[in-house]
């Protein structure tokens, strides 16, 4: 199959929109990664979904809406605190979970009774969405395991020859995926399963919030999970990651110039000082660190590097959400200094 990488305009989205209702999977920009986008209602186009990722079948996917009439075409319960979250979230990157209704198919919940829902904060996007008249489920466009997308030259590095077609909407803002929450049973709070540019305290105006354990922590063997994406190995590039944590930059740059590997690259903010081994930075500011995280992942092996030891971000806000990614790419891996 030939891929197509194509710049957003009307023709491009009537193309997209064709090739999806017919049953195809096309890469698509939002605010947050690309994503693999197919019909939430239709079993057999979200399939091929799996196929294109090589994903795992019991890891569900996110369907994309333009409005809330898809949300409640597709879900058999909206707690009035969705409601307020949508009116203050939507659109944009906060995903919610909810009873399914029959109409979205086991394939695209992975064989859960739920679906998670949101409405991306692209206007090229939600145009499509509104071209196709049905959800998008779409999950982020790399083959299963790699480094989200977070521009169409990153799709296309995993999807050529597997998609027919590619949305060129330029680099995405916010760079890490949509924060996704669940409700809690008293109606009165959310459960964050997944860490991203909606932060905690940004949800906690308007409920209480708690943050899942497996945010942070590695499951264990077997253990059953919320969010079953925590189970599986992620965003992991082919160089060895390893989180080095410490709030010195000089013992930061001690610690890097006394390593002997071969290949070796820092990731570092981008303001220490008197480090002599390569490095990349990912920026100052938590909002840089996620817009440019999974690049620099990525660059580590367009660069060859065997090894690369990123700096750890500064845990809170959306630091959060690439201190978690960072985590799944490391395996865990941190030295504290
Ligand atoms: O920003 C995003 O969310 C991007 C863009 C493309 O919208 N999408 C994305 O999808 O990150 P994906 O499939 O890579 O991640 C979806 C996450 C997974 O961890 C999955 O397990 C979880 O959401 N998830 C999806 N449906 C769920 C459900 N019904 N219950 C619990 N977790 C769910
Ligand atoms: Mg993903």
């Amino acid at each position: 199959m030939v891929t197509e990488v194509l710049k957003p305009s009307m023709e491009t989205l009537k193309k997209a929109a064709e090739l999806i209702k017919n049953g195809e999977v096309v890469g698509i920009p939002t605010e947050t990664v690309y994503g693999l986008a197919a019909n939430a209602y239709d079993s057999n186009a979200c399939a091929k979904i799996f196929e294109a990722k090589g994903r795992p079948q019991d890891n569900p996917l996110i369907i994309h809406i333009s409005s809330l009439t898809m949300l409640k075409n597709s879900v058999r319960e909206i707690p009035p605190l969705a409601l307020i979250l949508a009116d203050n979230f939507w659109s944009g990157p906060l995903t919610m979970i909810f009873p399914k209704k029959d109409i979205v198919p086991d394939t695209t919940s992975g064989g859960l009774d739920t679906v998670a829902v949101r409405m991306p904060d692209n206007e090229d996007t939600l145009n499509l969405i509104e071209m196709c008249g049905f959800p998008l489920a779409a999950p982020s466009a790399n083959l299963s395991g790699s480094p989200s997308p977070t521009s169409a030259t990153h799709v296309f590095q995993d999807m050529n020859g597997r998609i027919p077609l590619i949305i060129d909407g330029g680099e995405c803002e916010k760079g890490v995926e949509s924060t996704v929450i669940c409700f809690t049973d008293n109606g009165k709070g959310v459960k964050i399963l997944r860490p991203g540019a909606v932060t905690e305290e940004m949800l906690s105006r308007f409920c209480e919030v708690e943050t899942d354990k497996n945010v942070f922590a590695k499951p264990m063997e077997n253990e059953k999970v919320i969010s079953p994406g925590v189970k599986y190995k992620h965003y992991s590039p082919k160089a060895k990651i390893v989180i080095v944590e410490t709030d010195n930059d000089k013992a930061f740059a001690d610690f890097l110039n006394s390593r002997e590997e071969e290949n070796l690259y820092g990731v570092i903010f981008g303001n220490e000082k008197d480090i002599k081994v390569k490095t990349m930075s990912y920026g100052i500011t938590a909002e840089e660190q996620a817009h440019n995280l999974f690049a620099v992942l990525r660059r580590t092996d367009e660069l060859g590097a065997d090894i690369a030891y990123v700096r750890c971000p500064e845990k809170k806000g959306v630091g959060t959400a690439v201190y978690n990614r960072l985590l799944r790419a490391a395996a865990f891996n941190v030295i504290k200094l």
